[in-house]
């Protein structure tokens, strides 16, 4: 022992000569190592060749044709009425599941909650299908699940969430987590979800909150939402699931004789200011705008007393600003709309609903959030845009406002039917999908319990 401690502290000099040679080295191949990776990912971006990418600027499609419209075949649950009617206060008469509608439509709860129902128009349109034999609807309710395209799941995720997810001080849970709880009990338990693992299901969660807990369980299905600001891409993508727009809260602007010379606001914004995540946009844009005599800048939500003033903010406006804040989406794009204030939207990562069938560029100004921190970048390229061009923008609002209602009955291709058109086209995709989880279905257990390939890209 002791002569194998003298013989280290002989030679400590060149072992700490060598550790540090040796760390010196090791810091240096990290270094390369990133370096070359560095490297190797600028490589590949540069092999991407953007110059062929083509400038659709003056491309203008023929439209396509509505007629063409294939019928969607929809198995809705009978789920307990705990799920849907009696949360807006509706009591079931006897062993009923469900209001008889030709007599009596339980009505959604106004207010801002009203802007997240869209499992409500869903509902009762496929309800309607059992009575109404107008035809040239999209949907069409069927009782048989075998025979069914998807299967609807009508749980109002989002009044549930609005109305029951505060804590409760005297309990664990709330009833938001716990109807959520016994919803994955009752759907992983049906034939349905177990023959298809929730794939060709239909959920709607358009609340960025609703379905906070039962969508980690039942992502294989197909998602009705708002936007994916708040879901992992693993959970939800555009490749499966479909974006539905928010009920405006303000009143369409019906015959409006208005014009660029009668509306003397120039650029608009009512909302809230000091959010989270994207919210700093907000602030700054409001710093960059506020000295500009004819933009109104007000922050309070739109709610309560903010409806009347809204109302006539956006009516009086040309433009109507959509920053993004604590999500990538909300609601004033929808109000703007039915306004006719050409909507300017600074939301870099926004998904827009129907955006197959419209071109959001012939009635919105879209700007990068980059470029709109950029001091009087906004308000110049604001003031650029002529009288013509606004004038082509507000004719165009005009024409597609209908793809935004939300109404029951439905009518032609207002929200509820584009919804149901959007489901119709992803079909394909849920039997792709379904066909690709049953590859190794002879070695794996029932559907239910097995894990259903991801794309790849996907999967991180
Ligand atoms: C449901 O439809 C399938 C396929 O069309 C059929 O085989 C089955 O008998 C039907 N079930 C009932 C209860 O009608
Ligand atoms: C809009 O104009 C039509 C036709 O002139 C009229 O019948 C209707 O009452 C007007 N609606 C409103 C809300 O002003
Ligand atoms: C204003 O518009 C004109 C013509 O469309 C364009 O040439 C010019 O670059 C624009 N200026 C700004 C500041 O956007």
């Amino acid at each position: 022992m002791a002569e194998r401690s003298v013989g280290s502290s002989n030679s400590i000099g060149f072992l700490s000569w060598k550790s540090l040679i040796a760390l010196l080295s090791l810091a240096l191949t990290v270094f390369m190592l990133s370096w070359s990776l560095m490297l190797n990912t600028r490589g590949r971006s540069q092999f991407i060749d953007q110059n062929l990418y083509p400038h659709l600027k003056h491309y203008n499609p023929p439209l396509i044709d509505h007629e063409q419209d294939a019928t969607l075949k929809v198995f809705m649950y009978d789920l307990p009425s705990e799920f849907h009617f009696e949360l807006l206060y509706w009591k079931p008469d006897g062993s009923a599941h469900w209001p008889d509608i030709r007599s009596n439509v339980p009505e959604y709860p106004g207010g801002l909650n009203v802007q997240h129902s869209v499992a409500y128009w869903l509902t009762l349109d496929l309800l309607a299908s059992d009575f109404n034999n107008a035809g040239g609807q999209n949907v069409v309710r069927v009782h048989n699940s075998s025979e069914a395209d998807v299967i609807f799941v009508p749980f109002f995720s989002s009044i549930c969430f609005n109305r029951f997810s505060r804590l409760n001080p005297h309990q664990e849970t709330n009833k938001n987590k716990e109807l959520q709880q016994k919803l994955v009990k009752y759907l992983t338990s049906q034939p349905e979800w177990q023959r298809s693992g929730g794939i060709d299901h239909v959920i709607a969660a358009h609340h960025p909150n609703s379905l906070l807990d039962a969508r980690m369980q039942l992502w294989p299905a197909m998602f009705i939402l708002s936007d994916f600001g708040r879901y992992p891409p693993t959970i939800a993508n555009i490749n499966k699931d479909v974006i539905a727009p928010y009920k405006h809260i303000i009143k369409s602007y019906v015959n409006d004789s208005s014009g660029f010379d009668s509306r003397p606001i120039l650029l608009f914004f009512q909302g809230a200011i000091y959010r989270k995540d994207g919210g700093f946009v907000r602030q700054e844009i409001f710093y960059i705008l506020k000295k500009e005599k004819d933009v109104h800048f007000t922050f309070g939500s739109v709610q309560k007393q903010g409806v009347p003033s809204a109302t006539k903010g956006m009516q009086t406006s040309k433009f109507c600003l959509n920053i993004a804040g604590d999500t990538p989406s909300s609601n004033r794009l929808f109000d703007a709309i039915a306004s006719h204030c050409v909507p300017v939207i600074i939301s870099d990562d926004i998904e827009l609903p129907f955006e197959d069938v419209l071109d959001y560029s012939e009635f919105c100004i879209f700007i990068r959030t980059s470029d709109a921190l950029k001091d009087k970048f906004l308000i110049n390229f604001i003031r650029n845009i002529s009288k013509a061009e606004w004038t082509q923008k507000w004719e165009k609002l005009k024409e597609v406002e209908h793809f935004f209602e939300y109404q029951y009955p439905s009518k032609k291709n207002d929200a509820v039917q584009m919804i149901w058109r959007s489901v119709v086209k992803k079909v394909p995709v849920i039997k792709r999908r379904l066909h690709a989880s049953r590859r190794f279905s002879r070695f794996e257990k029932p559907a239910s319990k097995s894990v259903f390939p991801l794309p790849r890209n996907l999967i991180s």
